[in-house]
Formats: C-alpha cells, structure tokens, sequence
C-alpha cells in the first residue's frame, strides 16, 4: 500500500565494536527505508541488552559511544528520525515489567539464545543464565511496541524474537483492548549475509569482524586476514562463495563487479583482488570515516544529541505507558 504508515524502529545491542556487518546489514537498510519516510523513525543503543552480556563498564560505555558514532557517521540525521540511548526511556523499563507479568514462562523457554545458554541443561547452566538472558525478548517486545512500531529492520537470527513481540502484542490485545499494532520483521534475504574474515557470517561472538570505524590501515591489514583458498595467481579462480568477492559486490555496481568476476577468470592472484576490495570499500566509506572524525573532535557532541534525542521521544513512551497503565487499572 502506497500510503501504508511506516514506523521504522531498530536498535544496536551496544557491545562490542561496530562492524561492517552491522553497517550493510542493520545501519545502511534501515537509514535507506527511513529516507522520505514522515511516519517516524526510531534507532536506539540497547544498552540495557547489553548488560546482559557484557558486564564490564568500560567496555560498556566505550561500544555506547562507538554505536551512536557509527551511526551519526553513516548518515542518521537526528532532526529527521529518533536517535536515544534505551536506558534514557525509562518508560521501556516500567511496560518491559508489565509485559514480564503476562507472558508465559513457556514462551521465554522457546527462545533460541536461552536454550543455546542451556544445551547441557544441567544445574550449572542455570546458575549461568540470568533473569536478564531469559526475559530479553520481552525487553525487546518493549522496545518495538511501546511507540508502535510497525517495521522492524534486523538480521535474520532475530525472527523469532518478532514473533514474540507479536504473540505478547496480542496478548495485552486481547486481554485489555486493542492498542498495539503487530509489527512486522524486515530481513536481508540470505544472499545478504556479510562473511567474516574467516568466511562464516560477521559477528562479534566469531571474532571476524571488519570494523567500520578505523583508519586506513587498519582496513587494510584486516582485508589482508580474509581467508581464501591455495590457488596461485594466473589459476581461475571461483566467485561463488568467496568472501572478497562477495565483500567487493557489497560496495560495488553491476560494472564493477562484472569486471571483477572477469579478473576472477583470469586468475587474478589473491593478494591483487584483496588489494581491489581494499581500495573499493576504502573510497565508498571515506564519507563515514570523515563524518567520524568530524564527531570525535565535538567531545560532548554525541552525548548532548543522544540527550536531545530522549527528550524529544519520551513524550511518546509516557503517552503510551499512560494508557496501558489505564488500560490495565493502574492510574
Ligand atoms: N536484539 C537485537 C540484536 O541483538 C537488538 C535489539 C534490542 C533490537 N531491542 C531491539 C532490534 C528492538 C530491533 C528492535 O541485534
């Protein structure tokens, strides 16, 4: 429908160092869909997700500051979209417990990270497992609907945590009045999947991550890292499934990358393709590493808009903790 109300609403679990992954898979398709939307765009720092992983401090506030960097550096404007920090909206922390008291602890057993957490299902795995791991969806369900959110951009492994903002939606729905909408997940197809150094999918948790905001070369020793096969130079080489090819079509139009698989059947010797990926990801992200340096001198620049930005959204979370809480008989 063309006039369909879009409101776009993702957020950045902040651990770790923001990655190219994160840019192509969460950052630049969700910055695109917001573009000429007026129906509200919402991106946010998780950082109470966060905590339930990563329990150093420093750590902690240096990802907070790295996140909102990689994305004010690839092009969110805060005056067109919502940019807060998830710890600044308290309201998300208050309808986060509300919804805790209607949800089954048999819809929380179902989700694919605590049963990761609990594949031995021994005692010891309990002790392991916070309240914090296993009640993260819900936190998550908190995070879309409390300003009704209808799109949610996010990679893959988080479907189901959408079918469990649904199944709670409906739930406080069918049991108070309808208020919220059943927000639906927008997904990269698989041929969008951004490999690691080591070829498996980039994260954090594999250790194979090109980071996003680094000098040149950094970039370049890390391309340097990709793992390839033993083919000598002048032997043809396969396009499919190699992670410099697949990196380079990220970054490149079709020309560019029908001349690169053209050097791939002439035997275009690995460190010459890694030099042209190189070269290809350094210029189409040198406006990202120049918004960056631009951040990092305004030392209290990305504080001050992460604290405009919670003011300016916390009206809409009150709004709507408001009505529940009448809704539900506390007022
Ligand atoms: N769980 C998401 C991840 O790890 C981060 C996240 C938290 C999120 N709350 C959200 C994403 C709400 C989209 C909407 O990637």
């Amino acid at each position: 429908m063309a006039n369909e109300i879009k409101k776009i609403l993702t957020g950045i679990t902040t651990t770790g160092t923001p990655h190219i992954g994160n840019y192509l898979g969460a950052i630049k398709p969700s910055l695109n869909l917001a573009k000429g939307n007026n129906h509200g765009s919402y991106f946010f720092l998780a950082d109470y997700h966060a905590i339930i992983k990563n329990q150093n401090p420093i750590e902690i506030k240096k990802s907070i500051n790295d996140v909102a960097l990689a994305w004010l550096s690839s092009g969110l404007d805060t005056k067109q979209s919502y940019f807060y920090r998830q710890s600044d909206i308290s309201e998300i922390t208050d309808l986060s417990w509300i919804f805790t008291c209607l949800t089954s602890k048999g819809l929380m057993n179902r989700a694919h990270a605590y049963k990761a957490a609990m594949s031995t299902r021994s005692s010891e795995d309990e002790k392991k497992i916070t309240m914090g791991l296993f009640s993260y969806p819900i936190l998550m369900a908190t995070d879309i609907l409390i300003f009704n959110s209808t799109h949610v951009p996010v990679g893959h492994d988080q479907t189901q945590h959408l079918e469990m903002t649904r199944d709670i939606a409906m739930r406080f729905n069918h049991t108070f009045g309808n208020i919220f909408n059943l927000p639906e997940a927008i997904i990269p197809t698989t041929e969008n999947l951004v490999p690691g150094t080591d070829g498996r999918k980039m994260s954090k948790t594999y250790n194979n991550i090109i980071p996003l905001l680094c000098d040149e070369k950094t970039l370049k020793k890390t391309i340097a890292k990709i793992v390839t096969n033993s083919l000598e130079p002048g032997e043809p080489k396969d396009f499919n499934n190699c992670s410099v090819f697949k990196l380079f079509s990220f970054f490149s139009g079709m020309e560019e990358i029908e001349d690169f698989k053209e050097d791939y059947r002439n035997g275009i010797s690995w460190g010459d393709a890694k030099k042209k990926l190189f070269l290809q990801m350094n210029e189409k992200l040198n406006f990202v590493r120049e918004n960056y340096e631009k951040f990092r001198k305004e030392k209290d620049l990305v504080n001050d808009l992460l604290a405009e930005g919670a003011k300016k959204v916390r009206p809409q979370a009150a709004e709507m903790l408001d009505n529940v809480k009448k809704l539900i008989g506390i007022c």
